[in-house]
């Protein structure tokens, strides 16, 4: 007995060290598959989408056996599949929470059975952070505060404003908001006059850019949108209401998928701040190096930039995603 669980476990060691070593797919010749459970979100939008495949992708590429749960928009649904991968025995749990609020209970669980979990792309709320082993993804906040700073420098601390908020009590929306209200403080000319969700969905960002453009009629001059998709969804509905998105109205907006950047060129949304999905690598680095026994940074925040008519063109190229 305890000779069969040693030689797994040298196994599974030298599978480790492979990877730690290569990143790639020297684990194939490893007798031990790592497995990883993935909790997604959701497919709400574009960057979405690219934030699945690199994941997948690179999964695939390493010879990782991964687990990937779609939760559909739902909170429940991300819960089940955690405890899914619990029963399962997984190595290493990711999840990308689609609230801030309400995990304490599962991620209990996960420790209890002593797997270690990875929160990527979005953070949660929780008084105890030793239950969650790290996080990877972007500065919520950082992208806030320059999409602020981009349109009180270019709107010469003028205009009203109306924000496209994402999922409620998802953590973008939440910093997103608090950020660019923080910051637009300092320019008394800049005001919200009207903000809800569209839940980081494009035809729920154009169904609430309709109703925004009839309730203020020839009032706006800003969109402040949470991600790209409602940004393309209000484009949409401005022009629909015969004005031209880009020129009659400002539209500044977070992720720069590539359709964005392309509209962005074509002067159709004036900024977008980078928002990167594609931490498929950075998440299996860090599952290696977890499974390898090695200590990692508490919270890894990527670098992002600002894709405005002055580097959009030039970045559209080699985008990839
Ligand atoms: O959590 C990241 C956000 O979620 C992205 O900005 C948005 O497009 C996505 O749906």
């Amino acid at each position: 007995m305890m000779k069969t669980s040693l030689t797994r476990k040298s196994f599974l060691a030298a599978g480790i060290a492979a990877l730690v070593a290569s990143g790639a797919s020297a684990l194939h010749a490893a007798a031990k598959t790592i497995k990883v459970g993935f909790a997604q979100t959701g497919a709400e939008s574009a960057w979405r989408t690219a934030n699945s495949e690199s994941m997948k992708s690179e999964a695939a590429k390493r010879g990782i056996d991964l687990k990937f749960s779609d939760a559909q928009g739902k909170q429940e649904n991300q819960i089940r599949a955690v405890r899914s991968f619990i029963t399962q025995g997984v190595d290493v749990i990711v999840i990308a929470p689609i609230v801030e609020t309400g995990w304490d209970p599962v991620l209990r669980e996960a420790k209890r059975a002593k797997i270690p979990v990875i929160l990527t792309d979005r953070t949660i709320q929780t008084a105890d952070e030793s239950l969650f082993t790290c996080f990877i993804g972007s500065d919520f906040y950082e992208e806030g505060r320059m999409a602020a700073d981009w349109l009180a420098k270019h709107a010469n601390g003028k205009g009203n404003i109306v924000e496209l908020q994402g999922t409620p009590g998802s953590a973008p929306a939440n910093e997103r908001r608090k950020a660019f209200g923080d910051a637009i403080k300092k320019y008394p000319g800049l005001k919200i006059i009207d903000s809800q969700s569209g839940n980081f969905e494009r035809s729920r960002g154009k169904e609430v850019m309709e109703a925004f453009l009839k309730k203020h009629p020839k009032t706006i001059n800003v969109v402040y949108a949470h991600n790209d998709d409602m940004a393309l969804g209000a484009a949409q509905a401005i022009e629909e209401a015969g004005l031209k998105p880009g020129k009659d109205i400002t539209i500044v907006s977070i992720d720069a998928i590539g359709e964005a950047i392309k509209a962005v060129a074509a002067g159709r949304i004036n900024c977008t701040v980078e928002c990167s999905p594609l931490f498929g690598p950075k998440v299996y680095d860090t599952v290696a190096r977890i499974l390898a026994g090695q200590k990692v940074e508490k919270k890894m925040f990527n670098k992002d930039e600002l894709f405005d008519i002055t580097n959009a063109a030039k970045a559209l190229p080699t985008r990839k995603y």
